[in-house]
């Protein structure tokens, strides 16, 4: 049997095995962020096909942090009830539960209202196409942010979930403070790697106080960056080095150009990297990004990993878990025409059907 397969003890978290379904937004988000049937059924397939550790699509953990595209939320109560089913139908599958709780800052999308608000970054700049420029944050939208996180992850722990991951990666808030080609701000919270890393860190340390020493904590953060990438390699040390000190339960590694590489054939795109950190900390660390079958894994594995995410496969494949574990391998291509295939086609893959196929 593949040690992909095999159980795996954590730091409070034991799995069935190490393959994990990544953090990933799905379609099917119902009207105002609550969870739908849709998604009930898409965790079920994903959770009853071999998987050890399910983590959920980014919830957003204050309104104006919501990245768009029907993203669950979890900034009020109301959102309780319909993510504790989620997290009972992932643990009645075996594996274990995960929320990943997450804020877009500048990077959303325009969809209906989102005008409306007041976007917060570390710097004052538009983000992305069609939405107004963020605000830099001051002390008092630190504040609220962060009472945000705490009060997100308080929530998923009442939903009954295993642990929260909290989002570092990709273009979203905490990542944009950690970004140097973002984050230019002169003062505490710039400047060099430990002023970037000043935010997120009161962020762990506020949401480590709330939940208490025991409650598994996960990050997930980028190992690159798209200027001055070999300078970056050493804030990504100082990052892993200072995450080292959270008692988290484990640090996916991904990058700011986490699916691209995938294009051109690349597989286990951010190994060198998270390799090469989780040499030096105790933390474990595990990878996300370009594997698709079990060599891919077990290369990731022999390197340090100590499990193996996967995203766009579970997209093209709900049950490539069991997939995997017959031997056989994700058919998924990398294309990431899964951004926006649902839009324009009614469909999420282009290996899925048309609709009227179906
Ligand atoms: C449609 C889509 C939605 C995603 N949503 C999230 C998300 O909610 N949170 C997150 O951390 N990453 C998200 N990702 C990134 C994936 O988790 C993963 O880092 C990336 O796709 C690379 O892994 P892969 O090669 O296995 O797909 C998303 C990716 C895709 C394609
Ligand atoms: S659309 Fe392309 S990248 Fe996305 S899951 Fe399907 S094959 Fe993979």
């Amino acid at each position: 049997m593949s040690k992909v397969f095999e159980e795996v003890h954590l730091k409070h978290l034991t799995l069935k095995n190490r393959l994990v379904r990544s953090a990933t937004q799905d379609p099917f988000g119902g009207p105002e962020g609550f969870v739908s049937d849709k998604q009930k059924e898409l965790y079920r397939t994903i959770a009853n096909n071999n998987v050890g550790m399910v983590i959920t699509a980014h919830a957003c953990v204050t309104p104006e942090g919501n990245v768009g595209g029907g993203q669950n939320g979890i900034y009020d109560d109301k959102f309780i009830a319909g993510q504790s089913e989620v997290a009972s139908i992932i643990k009645a599958g075996g594996a274990a539960a995960v929320m990943q709780i997450s804020h877009a800052g500048g990077n959303v999308m325009p969809y209906p209202g989102s005008d409306q608000l007041t976007l917060l970054a570390p710097v004052e700049k538009v983000f992305a196409k069609g939405v107004q420029a963020a605000k830099a944050m001051d002390k008092d939208d630190m504040e609220y942010v962060k009472n945000g996180f705490v009060e997100g992850a308080k929530r998923a722990m009442q939903a009954g979930f295993d642990g929260i991951q909290i989002h570092l990666a990709h273009g979203y808030l905490l990542s944009q403070f950690l970004n140097p080609c973002i984050n230019t701000r002169e003062d505490e919270y710039g400047v060099n790697a430990e002023g970037r890393f000043r935010f997120p860190k009161e962020v762990l340390t506020a949401v480590r106080e709330a939940v208490g020493p025991d409650y598994p904590i996960f990050v997930k953060i980028n190992s690159n960056c798209e200027e001055n990438d070999e300078a970056f390699e050493q804030d990504f040390m100082y990052y892993m080095s200072e995450l080292d000190k959270f008692g988290l339960e484990g640090i996916e590694v991904s990058g700011w150009n986490f699916t691209p590489l995938g294009r051109s054939g690349a597989r286990d795109y951010f190994l060198e990297r998270a390799s090469k950190a989780a040499a030096a900390i105790n933390t474990p660390v595990f990878l996300i990004g370009g594997m698709r079958n079990l060599d891919d894994m077990q290369r990731a594995l022999d390197a340090g990993m100590v499990l193996c995410s996967m995203s766009r496969p579970f997209i093209a494949e709900p049950d490539i878990g069991t997939k995997l574990a017959n031997g056989e391998e994700s058919r998924c291509t990398s294309c990431s025409k899964c951004f926006y295939l649902i839009h324009k086609e009614g469909r999420r893959c282009i290996l899925h059907p048309m609709p009227e196929q179906k």
